[in-house]
């Protein structure tokens, strides 16, 4: 996939500030600090597009990229990078408060092509992403599992972890899982080839 524009468009704090031109929306979930911003400039093969940090709950809008491919393959559409989930030092009132955003987003959108669920591979599905993921099949959405940071293993190492993942989450009518590494580029072609695939079979609601 080669990316003729790719534009930071707009942070939204609330419902009303989505975009609402109705192009497709691929969503990044995952805990706090996964690396769902840093997986978003490696696809992008952009340096700091989406900000990264070392703090954990960085990110506390959605974050919405527009982005235009190269060629009439493949139609603008919008990355929205999701505030991270599972951060132990924020408030309770303030988690509740990204929840309701998150929760608001998934049920407003009706432009949602799919969902990239984004884990450590070091760490596996732990129980809040489990609680995503069945959330998301719940809502009959497109959903490619992600299994990022593929460089902090050995190539061994990695193999086996990813093994275990995926019996652990095998009963679930996932797209697909993958393994990624935005430090060496692992999985990059793999994950476009499933977010094409989420583009290319989503059908744009009539409005009524
Ligand atoms: P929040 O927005 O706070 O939820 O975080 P995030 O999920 O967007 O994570 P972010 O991309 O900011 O990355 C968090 C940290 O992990 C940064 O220090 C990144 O450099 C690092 N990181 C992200 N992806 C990778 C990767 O594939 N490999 C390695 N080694 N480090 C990574
Ligand atoms: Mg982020």
């Amino acid at each position: 996939m080669k990316i003729a524009h790719a534009e930071f468009v707009i942070s939204a704090a609330q419902a009303a500030q989505f975009p609402k031109d109705r192009l497709p929306q691929i969503a990044l979930c995952g805990r706090s600090n996964v690396g769902k911003s840093s997986l978003l400039n490696t696809l992008l093969r952009r340096k700091n597009l989406a900000r990264t940090s070392n703090t954990p709950g960085k990110t506390r809008q959605l974050n919405f990229y527009l982005i235009k491919p190269e060629g009439h393959v493949i139609k603008p559409f919008y990355f929205v990078d999701l505030p991270g989930y599972g951060y132990a030092q924020v408030s309770q009132a303030e988690r509740e408060s990204w929840r309701g955003l998150i929760e608001n987003y998934f049920k407003q959108s009706s432009c949602l092509a799919g969902a990239l669920s984004i884990i450590d591979i070091r760490h596996g599905a732990v129980a809040s992403d489990m609680e995503l993921l069945h959330w998301l099949i719940s809502l009959q959405m497109p959903t490619t599992l992600v299994a990022t940071k593929a460089d902090k293993l050995s190539n061994k190492n990695r193999a086996e972890k990813f093994r275990q993942i995926n019996a652990g989450i095998a009963t679930l009518p996932l797209q697909s899982t993958l393994m990624f590494s935005a430090e060496d580029g692992s999985g990059f072609q793999e994950l476009w080839k499933q977010i094409s695939a989420m583009l290319h079979t989503f059908k744009k609601p009539e409005i009524s």
